[in-house]
């Protein structure tokens, strides 16, 4: 579609809606009360809308290269803090994607140059796991599983936040790890076992008693 097309689409929809319910625009500028929190990856086809068929109003929306939760990124943060203790949202979910052009690129040896500090985060992601990923010998089934554990990682990295530890004691909001297969379109969810990663690391990042 060219630049064009996007306002001509834009008129048709704004139509559209309008004569679903004349005021559509009007309710939706008195505000927001999104049940989901979704961090997600940049990439193009991964369009999260979409894939949970929701409308404007429904998901909160952080993306950036490889769905990462860095820990002294203020992005993220910054979201995860606004959306959970703001919005109230029930639900963050870390969404990764097989065939991530991130996790594929940080798989090898390279200099990224700029994108290298960022790509060091999945990297450190093949580190923690490498014993497991080495002895997977098939190489596109390794690419696959360093995607399910790279949102097991960032949701790790979620539950070491003050603001989702603090939601997660007053059970207000559920983490979830999910990967979109571009392949066949489905949403798998990788049905983290949160339980037990907080029986085994939240010695050393519990904030509260
Ligand atoms: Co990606």
């Amino acid at each position: 579609m060219d630049i064009n097309g996007i306002f001509k689409h834009n008129e048709e929809w704004v139509s559209k809606q309008l004569q679903e319910d004349s005021n559509y625009f009007e309710k939706l500028s008195q505000g927001q009360n999104p049940k989901y929190l979704f961090i997600g990856c940049s990439d193009s086809r991964v369009s999260a809308d979409i894939i949970m068929a929701a409308k404007p109003g429904d998901v909160f929306i952080h993306r950036n290269i490889a769905n990462l939760v860095p820990n002294n990124d203020l992005n993220v943060l910054s979201v995860i803090n606004y959306s959970v203790n703001h919005l109230r949202v029930s639900d963050v979910v870390v969404c990764g994607h097989y065939n991530c052009g991130g996790v594929k690129v940080a798989m090898k040896a390279s200099d990224e140059g700029l994108l290298n500090p960022w790509l060091r985060h999945i990297r450190d992601v093949y580190r923690l796991y490498k014993n497991e990923l080495s002895a997977i010998e098939d190489i596109d089934d390794r690419y696959d599983r360093l995607v399910e554990l790279n949102v097991k990682e960032q949701c790790i990295n979620l539950i070491k936040t003050r603001d989702i530890q603090k939601a997660l004691q007053e059970e207000r909001i559920q983490v979830h790890g999910w990967v979109f297969d571009l392949k066949t379109g489905k949403l798998i969810d990788l049905k983290i076992d949160f339980e037990k990663i907080k029986r085994e690391i939240m010695d050393v990042y519990n904030l509260f008693d």
